[in-house]
């Protein structure tokens, strides 16, 4: 009994420190992306990420961690000789950059090491990120974190 507690500690433990790992990769190649695309998109991922670590209490802490840092990413993808980003459109950025940002995401992610099952996830949430009309608990966890 006692040692099963301290397995299952020992388990919860290695996967914190692998999630610290994740995330710090994770924080570095988005910083790097942003940084020669759209800048001010890296300190609203910060923030967004900051706000879903006071929100998020759940089980499934990577997925929506893991959303927090690529919801924004596809301003970053090149459009017609310009960013995403800096489309005038707003209807135009808002549906572009959750579109090709979803994709983009899966592709970040599979170079990270992370599983499918959570990049399918991931990729799900950051192309409805916008989307109040949906009924999914994840989804109204990172547009709550979202509203900065
Ligand atoms: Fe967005
Ligand atoms: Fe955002």
């Amino acid at each position: 009994m006692e040692r099963d507690l301290k397995a299952k500690r020992n388990n919860w433990g290695e996967k914190m420190v692998k999630l610290a790992q994740t995330e710090e990769v994770l924080r570095r190649r988005i910083k790097e992306i942003f940084s020669r695309t759209v800048p001010r998109y890296y300190e609203h991922t910060l923030k967004v990420v900051t706000n879903m670590k006071k929100v998020d209490d759940s089980e499934d802490r990577t997925v929506l961690l893991l959303a927090a840092y690529l919801h924004d990413i596809g301003y970053s993808v090149a459009y017609r000789g310009d960013y995403v980003g800096n489309i005038d459109s707003q209807s135009l950025k808002t549906r572009l950059h959750s579109d090709v940002g979803a994709k983009f995401a899966e592709e970040i992610l599979s170079t990270i090491g992370i599983e499918p099952e959570t990049i399918k996830k991931v990729s799900y949430l950051v192309s409805v990120h916008h989307r109040e009309d949906i009924e999914d608990r994840y989804l109204k966890v990172l547009l709550r974190a979202d509203k900065v």
